[in-house]
């Protein structure tokens, strides 16, 4: 039988979007997911340090990053503006060099520079199913506390739940998180209350799709 991982980069991975629209999930084109975030919170990314926390093959973080200005990616760029010159300068402040891919459990990462670090938004796309699963109730509200800590004031949250009926369909491929599965007590519906309970606000809700996106802001200090 084949061996299946839990981590990393799931082979042919179209994301939940294919699950929505007969869009074109070409690797070029932007995810849905992320248009419909941009619609909802029109500058959540512009000039951000932005997190894509279980990004697999990092599909949907270099879509994140240009921020819709031309920047040759994806390759239909070249259609739109041509070719670059050759000797350009090369700035790797500027994207797609600065974008930094880490492989790690999220619940047992430091942070690129420590536990203090923040970034403005953090993205959390159909991955925080995986988090439950292996690591249980309390590593679901350890990583909900991480998110608030790693999040500045107006920094935002954006989270693509998975449904419980999920959680089975994860069980079948790996029959070893069954028992894990089975000591749950807290579900899709209870993680709003969790957020809450961290701090966090939730400023939108975006529906019509198969999985919801959430999104939540750190408010303000009074
Ligand atoms: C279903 S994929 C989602 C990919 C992408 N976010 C999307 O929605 O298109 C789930 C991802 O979560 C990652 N993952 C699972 N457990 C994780 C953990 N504890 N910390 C960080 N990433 C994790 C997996 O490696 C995988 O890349």
């Amino acid at each position: 039988m084949a061996e299946v991982e839990i981590y990393g980069n799931y082979k042919g991975y179209q994301g939940s979007s294919r699950l929505t629209t007969d869009e074109n999930t070409n690797t070029h084109v932007v995810d849905e997911r992320l248009t419909l975030v941009t619609a909802a919170v029109p500058d959540i990314f512009t000039n951000k340090d932005v997190l894509d926390i279980g990004c697999n093959d990092g599909r949907i973080t270099v879509g994140i990053g240009p921020n819709g200005e031309i920047d040759y990616f994806p390759a239909s760029a070249v259609e739109d503006a041509g070719h670059i010159p050759y000797m350009r300068k090369i700035d790797d402040t500027q994207f797609p060099f600065k974008v930094v891919f880490t492989c790690e459990d999220f619940l047992r990462w430091g942070g690129i520079g420590g536990e203090s670090d923040q970034c403005d938004v953090i993205v959390m796309l159909s991955m925080i199913k995986w988090i439950h699963l292996e690591h249980g109730d309390c590593g679901l509200r350890n990583a909900f506390e991480k998110v608030s800590r790693m999040l500045p004031e107006v920094g935002y949250l954006v989270l693509e739940p998975q449904g419980w009926d999920s959680y089975t369909s994860a069980v079948k491929k790996f029959p070893e998180l069954r028992r894990n599965r089975e000591a749950l007590h807290i579900r899709p519906e209870d993680f709003s209350g969790i957020l809450q309970s961290v701090g966090l606000e939730l400023v939108k809700d975006i529906g019509g799709r198969k999985r919801p996106i959430w999104i939540y802001k750190k408010p303000l200090k009074r």
